[in-house]
């Protein structure tokens, strides 16, 4: 799938954001290896902790649908009603949550539909901590 489809589709489910405390609305699309795409979108809440990210909606959705490798997410936000800003990145808890199930070479795509840049998981989050560092490393 090309990227500029990936995004689009990710425009589209910012559209379903629920988002009315910050009013910044976010849409992701995440290609699994299978070739399959699942979108997600914020979801806020009046108890501000209970917000979920339009990512892990993604990676949550997917992962229920029994997919466990990813090749790469398409994540784009901005002001509601606004077109998509260039400067939106993935938060640090996302980026976490993409390190739980993809490696380094995971793509992230970010931007509009004028603009895409793509970063890798490994640029976004060097030296993460994930379950490597817990396997047993004694004889
Ligand atoms: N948000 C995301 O959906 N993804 C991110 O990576 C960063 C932040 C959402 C959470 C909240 O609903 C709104 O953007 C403002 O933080």
């Amino acid at each position: 799938m090309k990227d500029e489809e990936l995004i689009r589709l990710a425009d589209e489910a910012r559209k379903n954001a629920y988002a009315p405390y910050s009013g910044y609305t976010v849409g992701a699309a995440l290609l699994a290896s299978d070739g399959s795409v699942t979108v997600g979108c914020n979801v806020e809440n009046a108890s501000y902790g209970a917000t979920v990210c339009a990512e892990r909606v993604a990676f949550s959705r997917a992962v229920a649908d029994g997919k466990h490798e990813f090749l790469a997410i398409a994540v784009v936000g901005g002001r509601c009603g606004q077109p998509a800003e260039t400067r939106f990145h993935p938060c640090g808890i996302c980026r976490q949550v993409m390190r739980e199930f993809c490696r380094d070479e995971f793509r992230v795509l970010v931007g509009n539909g004028e603009e895409i840049v793509c970063h890798t998981l490994g640029e976004l989050l060097p030296a993460g901590f994930s379950s490597d560092a817990m396997k047993e490393t004694r004889p």
